[in-house]
């Protein structure tokens, strides 16, 4: 299996804090790949010098086999992307702010695929609302159909789920199954391990900047331990640390 994503040795440091120090990894072609780490720990960041909206201060990562640091266009043009607690422009309404990212990505036949998402994500009520005036999780919702309108082959999603009730959780769960089992890769950021447990095949584990953890889930759980309790000991927080 190809690598979707590889990083090696990457770091982004602001002044004396180590936001991400010398993480290397690497993300399998239809993987369910999740970031797990305390708050602060640099999930964000490494998200972000991956989809070229950082610069890392030293190593280099590489996305669909391209450089993030030299071409990131071409990298976001490619990927989709659910940036940490991003909103939609205020002044559109939902379905003008699709049509926008349609116009953008150059997508064909948009409003069909739009109509799609209002559905799937039973939001087809708001959709002539200004994103100004929709709830958090509408507007998340949003967001989530921005990131996959174009069908990317990977997705970068910085704490997708946190929005959303228990019904919406179990509909976008079961489409990012879905959507690796076509073969695409998500690459996701999230504090619900519950979540990371039942849907993720590998996941890494970052604290303070550094990647204390990666590998597959099934190693995990066939240790008879659960996610949780994995993710307590390798952020020296376990009843054993
Ligand atoms: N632009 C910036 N300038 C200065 N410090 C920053 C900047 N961006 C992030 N940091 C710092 O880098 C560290 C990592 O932040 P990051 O947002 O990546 O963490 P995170 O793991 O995503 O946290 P959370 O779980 O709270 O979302 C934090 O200490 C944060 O304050
Ligand atoms: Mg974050």
């Amino acid at each position: 299996m190809a690598a979707v994503i590889s990083a090696s040795g990457l770091s982004r440091h602001y002044g004396e804090l180590k936001a991400v120090d010398q993480v290397s990894l690497e993300v399998e072609e239809g993987s369910l790949f999740g970031l797990l780490g305390p708050n602060g720990s640099g999930k964000t960041t490494m998200i972000r010098m991956l989809t070229g909206q950082v610069r890392p201060t030293s190593g280099s990562a590489h996305v669909l086999g391209i450089d993030v640091v030299a071409n990131s266009v071409q990298v976001r043009q490619q990927i989709g992307i659910i940036p940490e607690q991003e909103t939609p422009p205020s002044f559109l309404t939902a379905e003008e702010y699709l049509a926008f990212v349609g116009s953008i990505r150059k997508i064909p036949a948009v409003q069909e695929k739009a109509d799609w998402w209002f559905d799937f994500l039973e939001f087809s009520d708001k959709r002539d609302v200004l994103c100004k005036d929709l709830s958090r999780g509408t507007r998340q919702k949003l967001m989530f159909a921005q990131a996959f309108l174009h069908r990317p082959v990977l997705a970068l999603i910085d704490e997708p789920l946190i929005n959303f009730d228990p019904v919406m959780q179990k509909t976008v769960k079961g489409y990012l199954k879905e959507y690796v089992r076509d073969g695409g890769t998500i690459f996701l950021s999230t504090h619900i391990l519950e979540i990371a447990e039942e849907i993720c095949s590998d996941v890494a584990i970052i604290h303070k900047g550094r990647l204390v953890h990666t590998g597959p889930v099934a190693g995990i759980l066939g240790q008879q331990q659960h996610l949780a309790d994995f993710f307590l000991e390798a952020v020296g927080k376990g009843s054993h640390a």
